[in-house]
């Protein structure tokens, strides 16, 4: 199979930053993806629903008049986002709120400290019918990082759904065996994001002939035997796994820094990825359904009726592209892919 055409696909779970940086990477996106998941983690985070519409609006004159294109809004939640907020944010159009818990990750310290105090506004958003998208790793500096996922599970995630069981969750970019069993064997109300860089590659790729922080994201890739289980639950048709790049760009000065900042910029080259997991996989007739049907099922939107199209041929990535008044260094720059974006 040399082409591979698509209902076209939607990115679950995609930062694009602000300002200049909106003017590189959402093209990318768009050239790809009907729609996206917008993360809120700016700074100052997005917490209300008219600076998502103000920041939606932004997005979009970043979008090319060729593409057609739906930035999909998300509020950051916060430890004092009141349940008035989500009437608000469903007028809007929001479609998800954000769970960072405080200091998980860039630009989390406005996260929640404790589930405690959201507990009203969760209410809210299992009666308007919003999703929770979780960043699901516990922060407690005396948990391995690499425990951090299954930890947040059992002390946290377990909780929050039998006191929300009609709340839809989403874990977003799960990396261990440990939360795809636990999302494989929940009901119909849990869901997971899975990356294209947690489908390829295992912790092995952060410290080959050197530290190498284009690898370096979080959740923190994990070892060779949960990269397989993340790509049997992709790959095995399963509803409720979808595609979630969480590309996440950084300046290539912050990237390759003595304190490297965790996101991997995969945007660029997002479906050619996903297509090498899948056909690694033998699986590449599955990944229509991962890429294009299961997310926009779960979230109780109408699929895509567009198309794009994949062909297999050599494609090497850049080294830099031009970020704001920096540079951008996407995972893979420089390697050769076997799939590309007919344009
Ligand atoms: C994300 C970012 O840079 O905004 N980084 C990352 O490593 N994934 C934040 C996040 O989603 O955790
Ligand atoms: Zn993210």
């Amino acid at each position: 199979m040399d082409r591979l055409t698509l209902t076209q696909p939607d990115d679950w779970h995609l930062h694009v930053r602000d300002g200049a940086a909106l003017a590189t990477v959402v093209p990318h996106t768009s050239a790809q993806f009907a729609r996206a998941i917008i993360m809120p983690n700016l700074k100052p985070p997005v917490t209300t629903a008219e600076q998502a519409m103000a920041y939606r609006d932004r997005i979009l004159a970043a979008v090319p008049a060729a593409h057609a294109f739906e930035p999909l809004m998300t509020l950051y939640l916060t430890d004092r986002t009141p349940a008035s907020e989500i009437a608000k944010a469903k007028a809007a159009g929001v479609v998800a709120l954000k769970l960072y818990p405080a200091g998980a990750t860039t630009n989390s310290d406005s996260g929640v400290t404790d589930l405690q105090h959201v507990r009203a506004t969760l209410e809210a958003m299992q009666r308007e019918g919003l999703l929770l998208l979780i960043h699901a790793e516990v922060t407690d500096p005396a948990v391995d990082v690499f425990d951090r996922e299954a930890v947040f599970i059992e002390r946290h995630l377990m909780g929050l759904r039998r006191d929300f069981p009609e709340l839809k969750i989403v874990v977003e970019h799960i990396t261990t065996k440990d939360a795809a069993q636990y999302v494989e064997s929940a009901d119909r109300f849990t869901a997971a994001t899975l990356t294209a860089h947690h489908l390829l590659f295992n912790r092995n790729a952060l410290f080959t002939g050197g530290l190498r922080p284009d690898y370096y994201c979080l959740p923190v890739l994990k070892r060779e035997v949960h990269r397989l289980e993340l790509l049997r639950v992709a790959t095995s048709g399963n509803p409720r796994f979808f595609l979630g790049t969480d590309s996440a760009p950084h300046p290539s000065h912050l990237k390759a820094h003595a304190l490297a900042c965790a996101g991997c910029y995969t945007a660029l080259s997002a479906m050619p990825l996903y297509a090498q997991a899948f056909e690694q996989a033998g699986a590449l007739d599955r990944l229509e359904a991962f890429a294009s049907f299961h997310g926009a099922d779960f979230y109780g939107l109408p699929r895509n009726t567009g198309q794009l199209t994949l062909k297999r041929e050599p494609w090497t990535l850049p080294q830099t592209l031009s970020f704001g008044d920096g540079q951008l260094t996407p995972l893979c720059a420089g390697d050769t892919l076997s799939w590309q974006v007919e344009h």
